[in-house]
């Protein structure tokens, strides 16, 4: 479809960025909060970049006064952020840290000063280190309880505050990553055990929603999917099965279960041909169905261009380090499934990523007519290294040329008749990239330090700060001058 003329940004729409809890606030060990997953995993040499960690991070902990102001200048319509399990619950279940519980209050009364929407991520991957300890964390099914009851715990604290809720942040990432790439905690290659773990994730996700539900809390919740549409190499009929393949195991296969609390059948027939299926137990189908999010909320960053794959073809188990390519997106692939080549229309980002603004057109299209949901798109940003100048300037052009891309495709979108709340851009300051370190920046606002020396952590606006102020204060409009 090809719009003369685009329908303009809704007047309510929320304008935003975002940030996770292990990758902004550092204080790891303070006030109480107990180890997560990523605590213990980053201290295992050679998984993240020179060894970096978010101990400190960029101390948002300490520096989010300053961060919110900094947020209220641009115009920030709304900011998505994560919470520590373990600030709240440190061994994940039982004693409640009041101290935790005070931190998220104080900063969501921060954001609502200026009147910028919270929009709060109940997990963003850092699983209670005692959890995984005590049962296997993801592999058992005592989280579903455990994590149903810290959500309780935030909507009981929270929810007089806060309408938006997200409930897992990109399952499909950190079952990936965890259980067949080991480049995320737990560290395993074993596709049995992370289709077992991803059932229960499945579970735990209805749970929580079933619980807001139950609860009659006010607000909406979903999910957060990192959404790579996926395209036909060209129209050989084989590669467009293999597309079909991609789109079944790797993007249906979730979104499915958290709408209509089913697994696609060409996906399940597959994984049990290879000894894969889900296990369902008594109850699980109920649950499922019973935890249908509200919202759809989408993390966009690139998307995968597909070809058939023999039977002896590249495979996606194998493990991968933030220096190593082997079981990355680059060439994964399942043999006689699919297999991700090149696209040669599409330019990359220095990390190799796609860059395909019309790949989250056809996302939000596509997810707006199979789940008819509306859609918050929960992330979209650009990794690039920054430079700070002697002058104390950042000019990331590159970055104000993704972001507006972006933004204009999801104006056709809404044009073509998508519903989109809003959108939020990764990230607002820099942050630990999880396996790249400090390198690796994605905000508005540079943090000086780099993996090794913390160095102040003194904040500067980028050339995308005053932009992204313009298109907040046009309510878009300004995209198309
Ligand atoms: C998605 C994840 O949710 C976020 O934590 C991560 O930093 C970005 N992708 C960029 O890779």
């Amino acid at each position: 479809m090809i719009h003369t003329k685009l329908d303009p940004f809704p007047k309510d729409f929320l304008w935003g960025s975002a940030s996770a809890a292990y990758q902004v606030e550092g204080a790891w060990n303070l006030d109480g909060k107990g180890k997560s997953v990523w605590d213990e995993f980053v201290r295992i040499p050679n998984k993240t970049f020179k060894g970096s960690n978010g101990d400190v991070a960029v101390d948002h902990y300490h520096r989010f006064k300053e961060d919110i102001a900094l947020m209220a200048e641009q115009g920030l319509k709304t900011y998505r952020f994560s919470i520590a399990w373990t600030r709240i619950l440190p061994d994940g279940r039982g004693e409640i840290n009041q101290k935790g519980l005070d931190f998220y209050s104080d900063l969501i009364n921060e954001l609502l000063k200026y009147g910028i929407e919270p929009i709060v991520t109940l997990y963003h991957w850092d699983l209670p280190q005692a959890l995984e300890d005590a049962y296997g964390g993801w592999e058992s099914r005592q989280v579903i309880q455990d994590f149903t009851n810290y959500a309780k715990i935030l909507f009981d604290a929270y929810s007089d505050r806060v309408n938006y809720w997200v409930s897992l942040n990109e399952q499909n990432v950190f079952m990936m990553h965890g259980f067949l790439m080991a480049s995320h905690p737990p560290a395993v290659t074993d596709p049995k055990r992370m289709y077992a773990a991803n059932h229960i994730a499945n579970l735990a996700n209805a749970s929580v929603i079933k619980a807001f539900r139950d609860g009659k809390y006010p607000g909406k919740i979903g999910p957060s999917f990192a959404m790579s549409p996926a395209y036909a190499v060209d129209c050989q009929p084989e590669n467009v099965i293999a597309t079909e393949n991609m789109l079944d195991l790797f993007t249906n296969f979730w979104m499915d279960v958290y709408v209509y609390g089913r697994y696609p059948k060409v996906a399940l027939k597959n994984l049990a041909k290879n000894g894969l299926a889900p296990v369902f137990e008594a109850g699980d189908e109920d649950l499922l169905k019973a935890g249908k999010p509200d919202f759809m909320g989408v993390n966009y960053y690139q998307s995968m261009t597909i070809a058939s794959n023999p039977l002896d073809g590249v495979t996606m188990t194998g493990e991968a380090n933030y220096s190593g390519k082997k079981g990355t997106t680059k060439e994964a692939g399942q043999p006689g499934m699919y297999k991700i080549v090149s696209n040669p229309y599409l330019e990359k980002t220095n990390w190799d990523w796609t860059i395909d603004p019309a790949g989250l057109r056809i996302s939000l299209r596509r997810i707006s007519s199979r789940y008819d949901l509306p859609i918050l798109i929960t992330e979209n940003g650009l990794g690039d290294f920054d430079t700070l100048e002697a002058d104390g300037q950042v000019h990331d052009q590159p970055r104000i040329d993704y972001l507006k891309t972006h933004c204009l495709a999801i104006q056709e979108a809404i044009t073509d008749g998508v519903e989109v709340l809003g959108y939020c851009t990764w990230s607002f300051t820099d942050l630990l990239s999880w396996l790249n370190g400090y390198q690796k920046r994605y905000g508005f606002v540079y943090v000086d330090r780099d993996e090794t020396n913390e160095k102040e952590l003194k904040r500067y606006k980028k050339d995308s700060f005053n932009w992204y102020r313009d298109v907040i204060r046009t309510n878009g409009a300004s995209l198309s001058e």
